[in-house]
């Protein structure tokens, strides 16, 4: 028998590019749904793999005219998104793309008789409804919950792509971090998480909270980034009341850019420990793109 044919959506991001492969792996057939196919050819800035020899075909789509998104779920059995709005673009707002631009291909998924719908949440989401890109993502969770289509929620801590941040930082020698960095996160490396998501195809799990193998405090991410770089840490620590004063601020001006960062403010001043799994660890992640950094002459 065939395997399934899967849609992503959101295929060129750091997420996207590994659960492509995974499934590829598995062998299914994969349809990608992305705004920028020519972004799948190479490879991504946090060394996830360039996807474009494993995708079967392409569909042009952005949640801005949601228009775009009909009929790609034509002849699909399974829908994985993690579509998401996780920089500013201009004058998009989470709502837009994390919500309607999901509900948007739900609908279509509907349409189309699609079997299962996996879709990529935020770990501790019902600590933080009152950050934009969280409350968006659970907005859409709601509306997939209510669609009576199967469906599983995946619900992942920070990704290893989010910490990539910090290398360029540590490599000018100095860094801010927001609070007294003491609380812990397990991160998760796109390829394990993958894992996971398409683990969640295959069975009948609907709510699926996951992190990494290994638990650090802020402080420590940020110290084993220095270390990658040859450098001796030095961070200055903000307290939060100074994030969300910031936050205040830059909302008059940029909304789209305090909703990302909203996002960051909120996480560091919680615990984000979700259940383990894969084996990838941050240390070895951090010195493979210090590396290629070097080795390109990137900043
Ligand atoms: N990063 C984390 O630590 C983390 C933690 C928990 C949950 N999440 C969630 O997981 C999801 C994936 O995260 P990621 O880090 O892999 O993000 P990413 O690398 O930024 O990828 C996001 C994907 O969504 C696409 N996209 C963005 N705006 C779009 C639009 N207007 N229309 C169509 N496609 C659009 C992007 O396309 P382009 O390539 O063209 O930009 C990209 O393919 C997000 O929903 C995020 O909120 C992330």
């Amino acid at each position: 028998m065939d395997k399934p044919e899967v849609l992503v959506a959101g295929a060129s991001g750091y997420l996207g590019r590994f659960v492509v492969s995974e499934f590829a792996r598995r062998g299914y057939t994969v349809r990608a749904l992305v705004r920028n196919p020519e972004k799948l050819a190479s490879e991504g800035p946090n060394l996830e793999p360039s996807v474009a020899s494993l995708i079967e075909a392409t569909v042009k789509g952005d949640a801005k005219d949601t228009a775009s998104f009909k009929d790609a779920c034509r002849d699909v059995d399974i829908v994985f998104s993690c579509m998401g709005l996780t920089k500013p673009q201009d004058n998009l707002t989470s709502e837009q793309v994390d919500h309607l631009g999901n509900r948007a291909l739900l609908e279509d998924a509907l349409t189309h008789g699609v079997k299962k719908f996996i879709y990529i949440s935020v770990f501790n989401a019902e600590k933080m409804m009152n950050v934009d890109v969280v409350k968006a993502h659970e907005l859409f969770v709601k509306d997939l919950q209510a669609s009576g289509i199967s469906y599983a929620v995946i619900r992942p801590t920070g990704f290893f792509s989010d910490m990539g941040m910090f290398l360029s930082m540590a490599r000018s020698g100095h860094m801010f971090m927001l609070g007294d960095g003491e609380n812990h996160v397990n991160p998760i490396h796109g390829a394990d998480l993958a894992k996971v998501c398409v683990d969640a195809a295959e069975s009948n799990e609907k709510e699926i909270s996951v992190g990494g193998p290994d638990i650090y405090t802020f402080n420590e991410t940020l110290n084993m980034a220095f270390e990658a770089v040859g450098k001796s840490p030095w961070i200055t620590h903000i307290p939060m009341w100074i994030g969300d004063a910031a936050l205040f601020v830059t909302g008059i001006f940029n909304r789209s850019l305090a909703g990302v960062l909203a996002f960051a403010v909120s996480v560091s001043g919680l615990d984000n420990v979700a259940p383990a799994a894969g084996t990838r660890h941050l240390k070895d992640f951090y010195r493979d793109l210090a590396a290629k950094a070097e080795k390109t002459g990137q900043q």
